[in-house]
């Protein structure tokens, strides 16, 4: 078969990598609450290999496909510690390799969902800041640091990578209730 000379969005071109891209996505689901691999902490990326280049492609093109502003590896199943971002914002695409918070600043309220817990939407408060060092597709060591959505899309991510998901930062009460809603849903009564 042969190979299409491009697929998904365009700017991946800027990582410069020039791995052929494939006819066909590779099909993973996205995992939905109750899925076990949402709650186990990724192992760390070791080396960036194809195997990671094509992961991460891949997981950009589910990304705007869902769509979404973000998607960690271990929602498609793959329990690596892996995110890729767009936040709608001048960096487009990132992919960020073994990420961490190293700073947050601030607080801030914000309507946020998850494609993991699809069609719900809660307040959420959490840092309005944050910076955060991870390694991009190249092995270089980069930062990203922002408020806003891109403040609230690195901490979500690297939440999944931790085995998080955005019910654990709500207040306990707001959680119970959520928590509610999603069983009552599971069970078919909403
Ligand atoms: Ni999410």
């Amino acid at each position: 078969m042969q190979d299409l000379p491009s697929c998904g969005p365009t700017r991946l071109k800027a990582h410069e990598h020039d791995l052929p891209c494939r006819a066909q996505m590779a099909i993973y689901p996205i995992r939905t609450f109750g899925d076990p691999v949402l709650r186990l902490p990724t192992k760390p990326i070791a080396e960036i290999d194809d195997i990671v280049v094509t992961l991460a492609r891949d997981m950009i093109e589910i990304m705007y496909d869902a769509p979404g502003v973000g998607l960690a590896a271990n929602q498609i199943g793959i329990s690596r510690r892996i995110a890729v971002f767009d936040a709608n914002d001048e960096l487009g695409p990132r992919v960020m390799i073994n990420p961490e918070i190293v700073e947050t600043a601030g607080e801030f309220e914000m309507d946020e969902g998850c494609l993991s817990v699809p069609g719900h939407y809660w307040e959420i408060t959490r840092p309005a800041f944050a910076r955060v060092k991870a390694l991009d597709l190249d092995g270089n060591e980069v930062e990203y640091a922002g408020d806003g959505l891109l403040g609230r899309v690195l901490q979500h991510e690297i939440g999944h990578l931790e085995g998080g998901l955005l019910l654990d930062v709500l207040p306990k009460r707001a959680r119970k209730k959520a928590l509610k809603e999603l069983r009552d849903e599971a069970l078919g009564f909403a």
